[in-house]
């Protein structure tokens, strides 16, 4: 079969795991024609891309980001785009798309399969946030690298009495925030599942500097907000697609703290940081896993499915119900993280 591969919207580690098992498991087991598109649906619609054989995927398994490159582009949001890659499926000779992304390329993938191309998706995403798998490559390595940063922060903050704000990533769900707060023992955690209340955050806090504790780590995902009218607070703006653009929260929240306790208070983004380097050993072997069932899918004619894993197996999951919603943090989390909302 010729196969195209794509990885598309904002990188994760893992991802050329994924690449390099659907190159092995296609070409190796099935004799098949893996074609890589580059910088994502642009690449497809642009017309670039080139054969991925074993010598192009050989070791790229623990390599961060992705070697066919990414973008935020959808087809869906392009004039004619659907239909062209439609026809830009058909001229190529392309028996599947595999396309590798998180919400907005799975969305995508859904209104490409609806008209009628050959798709079996893989869900990706640092954020942890789609709600048929039970959990998506990069996430862990992202948690990892949060908690690393949290470790490291404690020392810093004790030294100087300080309370650190830490914003992680997380645009709609606080997964990241929720695990490396509670992995790193953070003492306030903010999600945007749950708008903050300003003062009895800045009371949690308090009470920590009144058992003469020296610190504190506040951990906020990077969507979180509060509750409406509880203090000032000014939006993110947006990127040339529309997508909100964060990176205020701890910016914002540590100023407000400060003031408010009259203690020194500090923000800090961790970022692209969370999204960079190598993957952990759990994200490799799960990457691995997708890429591997996304080839069996694909000979099975499974179309308009995405792998997830669900407990320890891999299972096929239909694009609508995988883009249906978003995986929110449930309550129960909260109450056990003793998390401030
Ligand atoms: O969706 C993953 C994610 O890492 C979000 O948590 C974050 O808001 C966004 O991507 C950042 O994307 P970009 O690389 O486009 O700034």
């Amino acid at each position: 079969m010729r196969i195209g591969v794509l990885t598309s919207g904002g990188d994760c580690p893992g991802l050329n795991a994924v690449i390099r098992s659907v190159v092995h498991r296609g070409v190796v087991d099935h004799g098949d024609e893996i074609i890589g598109f580059e910088d994502g649906w642009r690449g497809f619609l642009e017309g670039h891309h080139r054969p991925l054989t074993l010598d192009s995927v050989s070791g790229i398994l623990a390599q961060g980001g992705t070697i066919l490159g990414s973008s935020r582009v959808q087809p869906s949001h392009l004039r004619d785009g659907v239909e062209r890659a439609k026809q830009y499926c058909a001229d190529l000779g392309l028996d599947a798309v595999i396309p590798i992304g998180g919400e907005g390329t799975l969305k995508a993938a859904k209104l490409m399969s609806d008209a009628g191309l050959p798709i079996v998706g893989v869900p990706k995403t640092i954020d942890n946030d789609i709600a048929c798998t039970d959990v998506t490559f990069g996430f862990d390595t992202a948690v990892s690298v949060a908690t690393e940063a949290l470790d490291r922060l404690k020392t810093t903050a004790e030294s100087h009495q300080r309370v650190m704000v830490v914003e992680v990533m997380g645009r709609h769900t606080g997964w990241i925030a929720l695990n490396a707060g509670m992995a790193a023992g953070a003492h306030a955690i903010v999600v945007p599942e749950r708008p903050f209340h300003i003062e009895k955050l800045t009371a949690v806090v308090r009470e920590r500097f009144d058992r003469q504790k020296k610190f504190a780590i506040v951990v906020c995902a990077e969507g979180a907000k509060p509750e409406p009218g509880t203090m000032h607070w000014e939006e993110g703006s947006k990127d040339i697609y529309g997508h909100e653009r964060f990176t205020g929260i701890a910016t914002q929240l540590s100023r407000e703290l400060e003031h408010r306790l009259g203690k020194e208070a500090r923000p800090v983004i961790l970022g692209h940081t969370q999204r960079g380097g190598t993957p952990t050993a759990y994200d490799r072997v799960l990457a691995t896993r997708f890429g591997w069932h996304a080839i069996e899918a694909v000979h099975k004619g499974a179309f308009g499915h995405i792998t997830a894993l669900q407990g320890t197996n891999i299972n096929l999951v239909p694009l609508a119900e995988a883009v249906a919603e978003l995986k929110t943090v449930p309550q129960e989390r909260y109450v056990e993280a003793e998390t401030v909302i």
